[in-house]
């Protein structure tokens, strides 16, 4: 276990057996059709590597970079394309996957902003989901896990950049971030 994470919050077997859980859901779901699975940067790379090897079906695989305005930590719900899709939308099934839903204001936005461009349908899967997330109003279609408001790292996620690749999600030490 790395150094800097407290304790492992979902180890690599629970991450792992969760997708093929919700890849059969969305097997099921989107039956007879191609969806696009639209992965955020940087956050949702591992799931969706993961999601896209363990659904059946055939889906194309685009990304987006996003970016909210303001300073600090939380997003402020204004939101900045740094690199927009590549695939046109246009009467596709868009599925967006996300690494963790925190004030849910990032989402929420890009699915409006996708909404808008004729797609057949937009919905969201997020492997995690912190509590403040459920209080916003957006319909997340697939979640694996609603966690706790701790700081996660791991699987994707980022402290300053670091701690993507570690194979689990854990929770940082607060000594690594509180001065
Ligand atoms: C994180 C995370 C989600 C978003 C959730 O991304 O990966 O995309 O924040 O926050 P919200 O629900 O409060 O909007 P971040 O902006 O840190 O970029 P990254 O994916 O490159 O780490
Ligand atoms: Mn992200
Ligand atoms: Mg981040």
């Amino acid at each position: 276990m790395d150094e800097d994470v407290e304790r492992i919050l979902l180890d690599e077997q629970a991450i792992r057996e969760r997708i093929s859980e919700l890849a059969a859901e969305i097997d099921r779901d989107y039956e007879g059709e191609a969806p696009l699975l639209v992965g955020v940067l940087k956050g949702a790379v591992m799931v969706v590597a993961d999601l896209a090897r363990a659904i059946t079906l055939d889906v194309d695989m685009d990304w987006m970079a996003v970016s909210s305005y303001g300073s600090g930590t939380k997003s402020s719900g204004v939101v900045r394309i740094l690199k927009d899709l590549s695939a046109d939308i246009t009467d596709r099934h868009v599925l967006i996957v996300e690494d963790i839903i925190d004030s849910g204001l990032t989402l929420s936005w890009l699915r409006t902003n996708l909404r808008s461009r004729g797609p057949k349908s937009v919905e969201i899967c997020t492997l995690l989901r912190k509590p403040e997330a459920v209080k916003v109003d957006i319909d997340v279609k697939y979640v694996g896990f609603d966690i706790p408001n701790e700081f996660v790292i791991g699987y994707g996620l980022d402290y300053a950049e670091k701690y993507r690749n570690l194979p689990y999600v854990g929770i940082l030490k607060p000594s690594v971030y509180a001065d």
